[in-house]
C-alpha cells in the first residue's frame, strides 16, 4: 500500500472556525521499534499494549486566515509553548499534503498529559496521537465523511509522521506497526488494530505500573536513538530477532502462557538497552535503581509463582507488567520493596486501555 490513498480530494464544505478535544493514551511496546528509515519507516515490526491512565488531551482551534504559511501557537499546561513549535512546524510540513487545509487556518494547540510533566515517560506518542486525531476532525468538518476505520488508519498514519510510536495509540488493547507476513492487515505506514479474537483473556485486562525511577530529560533524543542502529555492527541480527518475536508473541499472546510471555518482554527490553550500548557513540540508559528493581522482581519470581516482569522504554523508568489477578500481591510488592528505589516514591499505577476519545 501506498501513501496516495490519504491524500483527499478537493473538500465539499467550508468552515470559518471551531475546536476539536482528543484525548489519547500512550502505549508501551512489548517488542520493541528501535531504528528507522526515512521518513519514519521502522526497520523491523512492533507491538504494544495501549495505557489507559497515561493520556495526553489536545484541544485544537482553528480560524480563518489570509496568510500564506503556517501558523501556529502551542500552549502546554496552560503557557504557551516555544520549544514545541519546531516539532510541530515540521509536523505540518510533513502532512501538509495529507491535510491541504493546513496554510488556511490559524491554529492554538493546548495540551495537558495527565502523567506529571518531565517524568521522564514519553508524551510523543499520546501527544502526536492526539493532534493527528484534531486534524482528522478538522478535516471532516470540511466534509469528508471518511468511515470510522479509514478516520483512524489516516489518523494512525498521520501521528506516524509526527513520532513513530505514536501510530500504535490510535486503538486500544494490542496495537502492532510494521509489516510482517503473519500480522494481519500490518503495514509500515500505520499502526493496525490486533485481532481481539487471538488474545487470551488473561493479556486483555494486563497492568502497567510505571516506577519513575529517573525522572530527568531523555539523555538520548528518540532521533540519536533511532539513527545509532545505522551501522550498528548487531542491527541485522536484531531487525531479524524482532521479526521471529512477532511470531513468537503471537503464539504466546493467543495461548496465554504468561511465564513464556515473561521470557519474551524482557529479553525484547534488555536488548533494546544492549542496542544503545553496543552503539557508537555508546549510551547506558539504566540507573543503579532500574538494576536495583530488576534483581528484586527476578528474586520475588523466584520465591512466589509471580507473573510479574518489566519492560524498558529508552530510559531508566520501569514498566511493570503483570495479570489483574495478581494485582493486589504486586501493588503490596511496589510499595513495601520497590517504590523505596523510584525518585520521590513516585509510581503510576496504569492498565491496557480501550484507545483515544473525543471529548468535545
Ligand atoms: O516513537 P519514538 O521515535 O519516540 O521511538 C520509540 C522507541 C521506543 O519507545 C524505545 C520503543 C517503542 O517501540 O516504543
Amino acid at each position: 500500500m501506498n501513501d496516495q490513498i490519504f491524500i483527499p480530494k478537493p473538500y465539499p464544505s467550508k468552515i470559518d472556525s471551531g475546536s476539536f478535544t482528543w484525548s489519547s493514551p500512550s502505549n508501551i511496546a512489548l517488542v520493541k521499534y528501535w531504528g528507522k528509515t526515512n521518513v519514519q519507516i521502522p526497520k523491523n515490526p512492533s507491538i504494544s499494549f495501549t495505557l489507559n491512565q497515561c493520556a495526553t488531551t489536545t484541544k485544537l482551534s482553528f480560524s480563518k486566515q489570509s496568510l500564506t504559511d503556517f501558523s501556529v501557537e502551542v500552549f502546554f499546561e496552560g503557557e504557551l509553548n516555544q520549544t514545541f513549535k519546531p516539532k510541530i512546524i515540521t509536523f505540518f510540513q510533513r502532512v501538509e499534503k495529507y491535510l491541504p487545509f493546513l496554510k488556511d487556518y490559524r491554529f492554538k494547540i493546548e495540551t495537558t498529559n495527565s502523567f506529571p510533566h518531565s517524568s521522564g515517560i514519553a508524551s510523543s506518542a499520546s501527544g502526536m496521537s492526539a493532534l493527528a486525531l484534531c486534524l482528522m476532525s478538522v478535516e471532516q468538518a470540511l466534509g469528508k465523511h471518511h468511515s470510522h476505520a479509514f478516520f483512524y488508519k489516516k489518523a494512525a498514519f498521520l501521528a506516524r509522521l509526527g513520532s513513530g510510536s505514536a501510530c500504535r495509540s490510535l486503538y486500544g488493547g494490542l496495537v502492532s506497526w510494521g509489516a510482517h507476513p503473519h500480522l494481519k492487515n500490518s503495514s509500515d505506514l500505520f499502526g493496525t488494530p490486533y485481532q481481539e479474537t487471538e488474545v487470551h483473556d488473561v493479556f486483555k485486562s494486563y497492568h502497567d505500573t510505571i516506577l519513575l525511577v529517573d525522572k530527568g530529560e531523555k539523555q538520548v533524543s528518540s532521533t540519536l536513538g533511532h539513527n545509532l542502529m545505522n551501522g550498528h555492527p548487531y542491527a541485522q541480527y536484531r531487525f531479524e530477532q524482532a521479526n521471529d518475536n512477532i511470531s513468537k508473541l503471537m503464539s504466546i499472546l493467543k495461548s496465554g502462557d504468561t511465564k513464556a510471555f515473561i521470557n519474551l518482554v524482557e529479553s525484547e527490553a534488555l536488548t533494546l538497552h544492549a542496542m544503545m550500548m553496543t552503539s557508537d557513540p555508546y549510551f547506558i540508559l539504566m540507573k543503579p535503581n532500574t538494576l536495583k528493581i530488576i534483581n528484586k522482581i527476578w528474586q520475588h519470581r523466584k520465591e512466589t509463582k509471580s507473573n510479574l516482569c518489566f519492560t524498558l522504554d529508552a530510559g531508566a523508568n520501569v514498566h511493570l507488567l503483570y495479570p489483574d489477578v495478581e494485582h493486589r500481591d504486586v501493588h503490596s510488592f511496589i510499595e513495601t520493596q520497590l517504590k523505596q528505589h523510584c525518585q520521590n516514591g513516585q509510581f503510576i499505577h496504569d492498565r491496557v486501555g480501550k484507545g483515544p476519545i473525543l471529548l468535545s
